[in-house]
Formats: C-alpha cells, structure tokens, sequence
C-alpha cells in the first residue's frame, strides 16, 4: 500500500542550536517543507534581529540541496514592546509569537508570569494578526500535573479570548479532550496542533515496566480517553486542528537521569508515525488536509507544491543517532518497527 501527500509542514518544532542543530536538521528538512521554529533557546529568542540571526543559522546548516524553510516565532516576555510586534509583522519571516507561562517546561524561565503584562503586545498583535502560540499549562505547583492543560483553559484562554476577541491564538499539543472541545467550539480565530506521541501513546507508555524517560514531555501525555479525543479531533476533517511534531531533543543523558528533560524526539520517523496513527484510526484519507493544508491555511500561507509518497513497509529506527558534544539522542520508537516509511 502506498499514500501520496502534498508536502507536509510542521508547526511546532525544537531545533536548538550549534551542533545540536546540525544533528537534527536533516531528519525534519526531509519530510517537511516548512517548520515553525520554537523560540526556547538559551537566551531566549526575544526580537527580530535574534531570530534573523537564528534563522541564518539554520539555513547554514541545512543539508546541501535540502528545500526547508524555516519560519521563526518570538518568545514572549513580560516586557516584549508592541515595537516589536510590530517589527515581527514587518519582516515576512517572523509567523507567530510563542506564549510560555513562566515555570511551564524547558527554557521557560524568561516566560510569561502574567499575561496582563503583555496587554500592549497582545493588543498589538490583535491588531496585525500576528498569531499567538500558546504552551497551555497553569505553572501553579499546587495543581495536579494531569490537570495543568484544563486549568489554563479556564484560568487564562478563556479570558485572554474574552479580552482579545480578534487574536489568533494555536494552541500548542493538546493533550486533553477538554482542550479539543476547546478548539472545536472557538471561533475560527482558534486552532490547535497535535503531536504524533499524544496521539499514538497515553500516560501507561511513561511507566511500563519501568519509568520510561523518552515517553516524558510536557505537557505529559493524559489517560487513553484523551488520547482518543486528540485522534477524533485530528481526523474529524475540522480545519481547526494541524500537525506540530513538538520533537524537542535532549541528549540520552540529559533524559536517562535524576532530574530527566521533557521532550520526545519524534522528527527522525514523525510523517511516517502520524501515518501510522491516521491508518489506525481508518482516517488515511484525512491525513493530507492535517498534514499538509489547514496549518498553511490558518497561517495564511500558500499551500506546498510537490508531493510526498509513503509506503507501507515496517523499518526499525536506530536505538541511538549521534548527537551534540559526543552525546547520543534516542528516537522515539528506538529499536521498535514503525509501519510507514516515506519515500527518499
Ligand atoms: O516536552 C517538551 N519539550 N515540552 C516543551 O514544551 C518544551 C520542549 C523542549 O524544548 O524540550
Ligand atoms: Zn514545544
């Protein structure tokens, strides 16, 4: 069996820097013909001229005759200037500003601690229709960390909505069924994207047999029921809901440790492993418009030209890829067979 795709995009992927960049690069510069570029790098990506200068980074390191295009988004802070949106707005490569509630996961330090500061960024990019990125989970220690994705809902989408009825807003891998029915009944100013690991694993895959440190991101993969919710929701046809890998690496030691990192690696197989989880679902024939258009159509750019072809032939990803500072990045579905394997 063989499926044929327009060329897919990613809208939510870690790349990091340096080295760590030239490791991971490829695998997604393979399959996607454009990714949106999270902005958590230490320091944080703050302004346009930071962003030009990681966005050259990355077309530097790109593959020879790789087509990728990087778009950049902005890390929000308490004092991100309305100047700025502005000048995000103005450069053409700048496509959405990345909203992490302080605390929330990796490099979220400099994030938002409220977002009552960022009124006049916010209002600013109401204003020129500069989509708002948002990582959904309430930083308060004092709520269940299965519950953190719900309560940002109630306690700041919602509100943040009823403020700015005119921002667009992705938000980011939803993990719940509360935050699909969310999406589903906002108006079309709202949308999601959902990772390939919530919809092919629930919080069992963390603890079988053992603690399970390359199933562990943020925000943390819910019971099955929601897992269900996120497969519904991503095969419903709704143009609301798009493909966002959220691979976000972390060195084998860095995860395998006393205080592990959250981040799956999904970009070396990810287009092969939402094939995998469409084909489960009987939705094959969704998965071009999740893949492939309603990203580029909530971001207000073209559609790709050029086709992609999986096939359906089971390959075992490598227990290990090299990775930064001799290190080693371990791929989810590490020595396990993936069941769809895209055409070179
Ligand atoms: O699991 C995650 N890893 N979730 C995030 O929000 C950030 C990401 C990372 O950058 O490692
Ligand atoms: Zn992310």
């Amino acid at each position: 069996m063989r499926i044929t795709l327009t060329r897919p995009d990613d809208w939510h992927l870690h790349l990091r820097d340096g080295d760590a960049l030239r490791a991971v690069l490829p695998h997604s510069a393979r399959q996607f013909a454009r990714a949106l570029i999270m902005p958590n790098l230490r320091p944080p990506v703050t302004t346009v001229a930071a962003a030009a200068e990681y966005r050259r980074r990355i077309l530097d390191a790109l593959p020879e005759g790789a087509d990728f295009e990087p778009l950049m988004t902005l890390y929000l802070t308490d004092d991100t200037p309305a100047s700025e949106i502005r000048r995000a707005a103005d450069s053409g490569f700048v496509k959405a500003v990345k909203l992490y509630p302080a605390g929330a996961t990796t490099h979220s330090d400099a994030g938002v601690t409220d977002l009552a500061r960022c009124d006049a960024a916010l209002a600013e990019m109401e204003r020129v229709g500069m989509p708002l990125s948002v990582h959904g989970e309430l930083t308060d220690p004092a709520i269940d960390l299965f519950d953190r994705e719900r309560a940002f809902i109630d306690v700041v989408l919602q509100p943040l909505l009823e403020r700015r009825p005119g921002l667009r807003v992705v938000f980011e891998h939803i993990t719940t069924g509360e935050a699909a029915e969310f999406v589903a009944s906002a108006g079309d100013t709202v949308a999601a994207t959902i990772t390939a690991h919530h919809l092919l694993y629930n919080r069992n895959a963390l603890f079988a047999g053992g603690i399970r440190p390359h199933f562990y991101c943020l925000p943390v993969p819910k019971r099955e029921a929601h897992r269900q919710a996120l497969v519904r929701a991503a095969t419903s046809g709704s143009p609301k809901f798009f493909l966002g890998t959220d691979s976000a690496p972390h060195a084998r030691r860095a995860k395998e440790s006393d205080c592990g990192c959250a981040g799956c690696y999904t970009a070396l197989s990810a287009i092969e492993l939402y094939a995998e989880a469409f084909e489960r679902a009987g939705a094959l024939d969704g998965l071009e418009a999740f893949a492939s258009f309603n990203g580029a159509d909530f971001y207000r750019l073209p559609r790709n030209a050029g086709p992609v072809t999986l096939e359906k032939r089971a390959w075992t990803p490598p227990a290990s890829l090299p990775y930064a500072d001799g290190g080693e990045l371990v791929p989810l579905r590490a020595g396990e067979p993936v069941s769809w394997k895209l055409r070179a």
